[in-house]
C-alpha cells in the first residue's frame, strides 16, 4: 500500500457514525474519500458531508456520497485533507490544487483537522519546497504581484498547462499567483500580511490552526501521528 493511501485509510477510520465531515482535495485526500465511501457503504454510516472542490465533489458523487453545499456548513467534527508542506509547529502550505480558499473555510469550521501526508511533505521551514499560492481577483493580479514582489517573492501566474490556454481559473473564477519566498525568512509570519493585500481572496498559508491539527504521515508499514 502506498504511503498516501495508508494516511487516507487512517483518517477514514477516525470518522464515527453521525459526524459532519469535510472532504479535502488532492491525491492523498482522494484516498480518504475512497476509504470513507467504502465505510459508508459497508457499515451503513450516516454522515453529513461537505466537499472542498469541484474535483472532490465529482469523485464523491461518483462514489455515491451525498454532499451538502458549502453555505450550509456551520460546523464540522472533522476535516481531512492533504498538504504541500508541514513544519514542526504543524503549520502548513496548501493549495497545489488551487482549492485553498474553500479548504481554509472548512478548516475554520472544524473541530479537528487531519492533515494527510507522505514523508516528503515534512520541512523544517515553510517555503522550502513549495511556493505560497495566492488566489486573486482577476482585475487585481498586477497590484498583488507587485505587493508580493515587494515582500521579496518571485511570483508567477499559475498556467493551466495543456488543458487550456492561459492561466488556471479557480473554482471561484479567480486566478492564482504562486509566490516563492526565501524559506530562510519568516514565511509563516506572512499569513496575516497576505490577507491585507487588496484583491487577495485567500492564500495557502495555514498557520492559525495548529491547535486542531493532527498530522498523519503515511510510511511504508505504518502511520506516524503527530499532534
Ligand atoms: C489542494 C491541496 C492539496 O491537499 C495539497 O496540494 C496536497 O496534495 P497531494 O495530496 O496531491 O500531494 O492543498 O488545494
Amino acid at each position: 500500500m502506498d504511503s498516501k493511501e495508508r494516511a487516507g485509510n487512517w483518517a477514514a477510520a477516525q470518522v464515527a457514525d453521525g459526524m459532519a465531515v469535510g472532504l479535502g482535495t488532492g491525491s492523498t485526500a482522494s484516498w480518504f474519500v475512497k476509504a470513507l465511501a467504502r465505510r459508508i457503504r459497508e457499515e451503513k454510516l450516516t454522515l453529513t458531508l461537505a466537499s472542498s472542490s469541484y474535483s472532490t465533489s465529482q469523485m464523491a458523487l461518483e462514489l455515491g456520497m451525498r454532499l451538502i453545499p458549502l453555505e450550509h456548513v456551520t460546523r464540522l467534527d472533522v476535516y481531512a485533507d492533504g498538504a504541500d508542506e508541514f513544519d514542526p509547529q504543524r503549520r502548513l502550505i496548501k493549495g497545489r490544487g488551487a482549492a485553498m480558499v474553500q479548504e481554509k473555510h472548512l478548516v475554520h469550521l472544524s473541530d479537528r483537522f487531519l492533515v494527510l501526508v507522505d514523508p516528503s511533505k515534512r520541512v523544517e521551514r515553510l517555503g522550502t519546497n513549495f511556493p505560497v499560492p495566492v488566489e486573486v481577483l482577476p482585475f487585481a493580479v498586477g497590484l498583488v504581484k507587485k505587493e508580493l514582489e515587494a515582500l521579496g517573492a518571485v511570483v508567477s501566474l499559475r498556467p493551466a498547462g495543456t488543458s487550456k490556454d492561459g492561466p488556471v481559473v479557480s473554482d471561484q473564477g479567480n486566478l492564482v499567483l504562486d509566490a516563492r519566498f526565501d524559506a530562510a525568512g519568516d514565511v509563516a509570519g506572512l499569513d496575516p500580511v497576505l490577507n491585507d493585500i487588496p484583491g487577495v481572496v485567500g492564500h495557502g498559508l495555514f498557520t492559525r490552526y495548529a491547535d486542531r491539527v493532527t498530522v498523519a504521515v503515511g510510511h511504508d508499514e505504518r502511520v506516524e501521528v503527530i499532534g
